[in-house]
């Protein structure tokens, strides 16, 4: 079904492969006239649902960022693919990818590199290029980042970001003065991210540069609750980890609600936003019966998440990941604050003043300058984080620190330990992220695969895209039933009118009415205006809608609101 899919995509103008004059390049696609509108609307939704309705703000950061940034996210280290090398004919492969689709094995990703060199040899795994004997060739880790050079010459090393989510939190402490220091807050950016895949496919389901639409949700995870209950009733489809591990494991349909009571996802943060996601994929018109949320093994989680579940559609049989919604816990903002000069904190404000007891110290310097030199300061730092951490360290007669890779001992009566009572009227904390991470790319792909239909017509058979009118990249085809006699006049004032509201439009007047029925089904136009004899009369027009194929008579001064109303779903066409 996806072959058929992707030739409908090219020829009528939703995506193709870019750069083909000059033999095209694996990963990189291009949205044509019908596509980068398909693709705007869905975004244009996200915005709606994801920041408009939950109050959150949009940011628009650069794509490429300092190597710095990458050293302390930890991608540089970590963000990784499994590939093995043909010996033969040189084609670079996923090794995790080569024994999921040969062996029943579902979640190789989650093995170590030795054990996925093991699995090849055990199944005898051959290049799907030339049939060569894989086994015995390394596996080995590919950092997925792209590298470029900031400037001329290699002296500041940058990548193509890698994931938008770094853009925001790298911002972290000019955006928490715009919340005015106040958790919660989220921050959403909708934008490209860049990954160097070892073998792209699936169409756009897995490209080199890719759309995200992601919300960093910042929270002070000992105070602030979500709004579960605004979800708490909605329905979903879970594959938790047990499940997934049991031999005859199940998916659990139960509430949002009931899966928090239950325990069954961890978070109620995560929950919220695995509510919100079921809400806005069923809006967006994914068939729930081809959708479900799994939650992530703990070997496949990414480096960053203590908790992840993703939201998961159905295409010719396989399950394909279009969404990770993420506890990342303090892990970034800690990191960024670990690595860079910045605060990454916010202050949480106790509600009365509170006496804590505070151990300091406060060295004597004549003694600790001639005996250790230059190493003193240091020392002397040493010496208050270990008395922050543990007290119990300056118990015995002497305490033992380490600064600058060396240890140095120190008489306790030289340290000027003490421990005071303080009024304190609150603490800094590294606020938790909660991220909902949708592509774009993936939406696109599967809402076209499970809006595509074939049904029969007029002893015909047509192909259609049930899209839903919110989405559709034309809301509405006007045509004349000739043009003449004044119809093809009186259209294309329709039509300039329509476009006037703020309606896309396509005009056609080629071809017998049928034919151009057909061609709006085919792109997916959910409804079209003929102007016939009748018309010319009575100053109305025929409303058909795609799906049904039916027509009611609609007054053209009516026509505006009517079609305002389908389109944002306030009437349906049944109703008129
Ligand atoms: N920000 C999550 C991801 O890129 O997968």
């Amino acid at each position: 079904m996806s072959d058929e899919l992707v030739e409908l995509a090219k020829r009528r103008g939703f995506f193709f492969q870019a750069a083909e004059p000059y033999g095209g390049v694996s990963g990189f696609y291009v949205y044509g006239p019908q596509g980068a509108t398909l693709k705007r609307n869905i975004e244009d939704s996200w915005r709606d649902r994801f920041q408009v309705e939950e109050g959150h703000r949009e940011i628009d950061a650069p794509t490429i960022m300092p190597e710095p940034v990458f050293e302390a996210s930890g991608h540089l280290d970590t963000f990784d693919d499994m590939l093995v090398e043909c010996p033969e004919c040189g084609e670079s492969h996923r090794a995790d990818h080569l024994i999921e689709d040969n062996t029943g094995i579902e979640d190789a990703e989650s093995f170590p590199l030795d054990e996925v060199g093991d699995l090849i040899a055990d199944h005898d795994l051959h290049c799907p290029n030339c049939d060569t004997p894989l086994a015995g060739e390394p596996v080995e880790d590919f950092n997925l980042m792209f590298e470029t050079d900031i400037g001329p010459g290699s002296g500041q090393p940058g990548y193509l970001r890698p994931e938008t989510a770094q853009g925001i939190f790298v911002e972290f402490p000019r955006l928490k003065e715009y919340a005015r220091n106040s958790l919660p807050f989220g921050t959403t950016q909708i934008g490209k991210a860049y990954r160097n895949e070892i073998s792209p496919r699936k169409s756009i389901v897995r490209v080199r540069e890719l759309t995200q639409a992601e919300l960093e949700h910042f929270i002070d995870p000992e105070e602030d609750e979500p709004p579960i209950e605004r979800v708490e009733d909605v329905e979903v489809r879970l594959y938790p980890t047990p499940e997934q591990n049991a031999d005859e494991g199940e998916y659990i349909v139960t509430t949002i609600g009931e899966a928090v009571e239950e325990g069954i996802i961890a978070s109620d943060w995560v929950a919220y936003y695995v509510g919100v996601a079921q809400e806005w994929y069923e809006r967006i018109g994914i068939d729930m019966n081809r959708f479900r949320f799994r939650q992530h093994l703990a070997g496949e989680r990414s480096h960053y998440a203590s908790d992840c579940w993703d939201a998961e559609g159905e295409i010719d049989g396989d399950w394909v990941e279009l969404a990770g919604i993420s506890d990342r816990s303090d892990y970034d903002l800690s990191k960024h604050g670990e690595y860079s000069d910045d605060d990454f904190t916010v202050f949480r404000q106790y509600d009365e003043p509170k006496v804590v007891e505070r151990a300091t110290v406060e060295p004597d310097m004549s003694y600790l300058g001639p005996e250790f030199g230059g190493a003193a300061g240091d020392i002397t730092d040493a010496l208050q984080t270990l008395a922050e951490r543990d007290r119990s360290a300056f118990d015995g007669d002497e305490v033992t620190v380490e600064a600058d890779g060396e240890s140095y001992t120190i008489p306790i009566e030289k340290t000027g330990f003490s421990v005071d009572e303080v009024k304190e009227s609150g603490e800094h904390i590294t606020p938790h992220v909660i991220e909902p991470s949708i592509g774009v790319d993936r939406a696109l792909y599967t809402v076209l695969v499970h809006s595509y239909e074939q049904d029969d017509v007029e002893d015909e058979t047509r192909t259609r895209l049930a899209l839903e009118p919110e989405l559709a990249p034309t809301t509405v085809g006007v045509f004349p039933l000739m043009d003449k006699d004044g119809m093809g006049e009186t259209a294309r004032d329709i039509a300039a009118d329509l476009r006037a509201n703020g309606f896309d439009v396509t005009y056609d007047d080629s071809g017998n009415i049928g034919r151009r029925y057909r061609r709006q089904d085919e792109v997916g136009t959910p409804f079209c205006v003929t102007v016939d004899y009748e018309g010319l009369e009575d100053d109305t027009v025929t409303l058909r809608e795609r799906d049904s194929t039916e027509q009611v008579r609609v007054a053209v001064s009516d026509l505006d609101d009517i079609l305002a109303d389908l389109r944002s779903g306030d009437r349906a066409f049944s109703n008129l």
